[in-house]
């Protein structure tokens, strides 16, 4: 039986102690760091860039889902990866040549992924599918962390969960932001296979304990 995945985003940890929260991820059931990249282009908002991804790469003992938040961010897959990403997801709204940048993730050995805004049909992707490893279905407006999420990403879900189904296609969906223990059994239901959280891992009392909690809500019935 395949379970679902859960991505705790690092943007909500405490970054004066870095390491103790890595640390922490890393000894939960935790699947993958999610590493928010914001441009201050793309977003309204800038994070960080390749060189701390580098030393989270060397903090972290599983895999890194790196969200590129930026414009043109073909200029920069070969860096992500090279510090470290496992999983390289630019949005649609940033690649008017998504195929080729899709396939230039592929060519570095990372896992390729597409993000979608609130306001993007996931229709758009019907004749990507197949390039694509994962899709991250934005359920806030891509930027900030601990927002509050938009109800509409689930119907969003279940229709790309139908697309994927009927294309037999091997893409994951991500969901991402305002993702805590009061959705995650909905977001599941309607067809989500990675969990990202970031203010309702690390704001929460026992972070671990947070994320074992959202490891064990009930797979949905594609898996069993
Ligand atoms: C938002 C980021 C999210 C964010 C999620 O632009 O892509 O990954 O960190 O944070 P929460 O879970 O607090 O909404
Ligand atoms: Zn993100």
């Amino acid at each position: 039986m395949k379970t679902h995945l859960v991505a705790p985003s690092v943007l909500a940890a405490d970054f004066t102690h870095l390491q103790k929260e890595f640390d922490l991820v890393n000894r939960s059931r935790a699947d993958w760091f999610h590493v928010d990249i914001m441009d201050g282009r793309f977003v309204p908002n800038i994070s960080f860039g390749m060189f701390i991804v580098g030393f989270m790469k060397k903090m972290a003992q599983k895999p890194l889902d790196v969200h590129l938040m930026i414009v043109e961010p073909e200029k920069y897959i070969e860096d992500f990866r090279q510090a470290g990403a496992d999983v390289i997801t630019v949005h649609y709204e940033a690649c008017p040549h998504l195929h080729r940048t899709l396939q230039q993730i592929r060519e570095t050995g990372a896992k390729a992924g597409v993000a979608l805004n609130p306001a993007t049909p996931v229709h758009l992707l019907e004749d990507i599918l197949e390039e694509t490893d994962l899709v991250l279905v934005m359920s806030v407006n891509p930027g900030f962390g601990g927002q509050k999420f938009i109800y509409h990403a689930i119907p969003k879900i279940r229709k790309l969960k139908q697309m994927i189904i009927e294309q037999n296609a091997k893409t994951l969906i991500e969901v991402d932001g305002g993702v805590g223990l009061q959705n995650a059994e909905k977001l599941l239901q309607a067809g989500a296979d990675v969990l990202v959280a970031g203010s309702s891992i690390f704001k929460s009392e026992n972070p671990e304990e947070t994320i074992a909690r959202l490891k064990e809500i009930g797979a949905p019935a594609y898996y069993v």
